[in-house]
């Protein structure tokens, strides 16, 4: 896991913004899974900011997650997370985009129909993530195998409180629905963020601790092109 610490929020997302853009310069078919939250909020404002025409003409975004019984225009959903400030003035067309549909009555096959996507794409050349405070990725919560594709999880009590904050009412989230951490495995290139001190601790742990699946973010160490990005707020030593 290559592990590297920025002086500032902005320099990290410059970082990552760079890196997603010469990416997509020399892979301009690339299938790029995003996440939602508030952490690569300024990577994807530095993107478009930065972004050539025509370098995301064929590239396909996939929503890393959803929470289920949440409808997309809800300004809180995870959609509108990756919709607003990336995707809508990327001007991405709608067929290379895939969001979870947190309203599916059927959301076995909401999962099915992503994994299927996906597999489809020959997997995902970058997974770009932030990190919960229990350390999940995406809403893999602790405990989730490191072999599953996209699953329905149930929320811990720290996810469901901590959610709250992109919701402008208090709002029940119980359960998610999520690209798998055997995904992120898979991925060619699995980039973790964090910024801001209430990420010192976790970002601790993941140091620190040997990888185990009550540690989701854990799973980056056995990734073959793991990268822990943060700044230095978030950065315990
Ligand atoms: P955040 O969320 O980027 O809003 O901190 C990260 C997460 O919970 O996975």
């Amino acid at each position: 896991m290559n592990y590297q610490v920025f002086d500032t929020y902005e320099t990290l997302s410059q970082h990552a913004a760079q890196f997603v853009l010469e990416y997509v310069r020399q892979h301009p078919t690339a299938t790029i899974c995003v996440a939602s939250g508030q952490t690569p909020m300024l990577t994807f404002q530095t993107i478009v900011a930065q972004a050539q025409p025509g370098d995301f003409d064929q590239v396909t975004f996939i929503g890393l997650d959803e929470w289920v019984g949440i409808e997309p225009s809800n300004p809180g959903s995870c959609r509108a997370y990756i919709d607003v400030p990336l995707i809508t003035p990327l001007g991405i067309s709608p067929e290379r985009v895939s969001f979870f549909d947190g309203l599916a009555e059927d959301l076995e096959a909401e999962c099915q129909r992503v994994n299927e996507l996906i597999a489809s794409k020959g997997g995902l050349d970058i997974i770009m993530v932030g990190i919960g405070m229990n350390g999940h990725l995406g809403l893999n919560e602790p405990g989730t195998s490191f072999d599953t594709y996209a699953h329905v999880s149930q929320l811990e009590e720290v996810t469901a409180s901590v959610g709250q904050k992109y919701f402008q009412d208090e709002t029940p989230l119980t359960q998610g629905i999520t690209v798998g951490l055997r995904h992120f495995l898979e991925a060619k290139i699995a980039i973790v963020l964090a910024n801001g001190n209430g990420k010192q601790n976790i970002i601790k742990r993941v140091l620190e601790e040997p990888v185990h699946e009550g540690l989701p973010a854990s799973a980056l160490k056995i990734h073959s092109n793991g990268h822990l990005w943060v700044d230095s707020a978030a950065n315990p030593a």
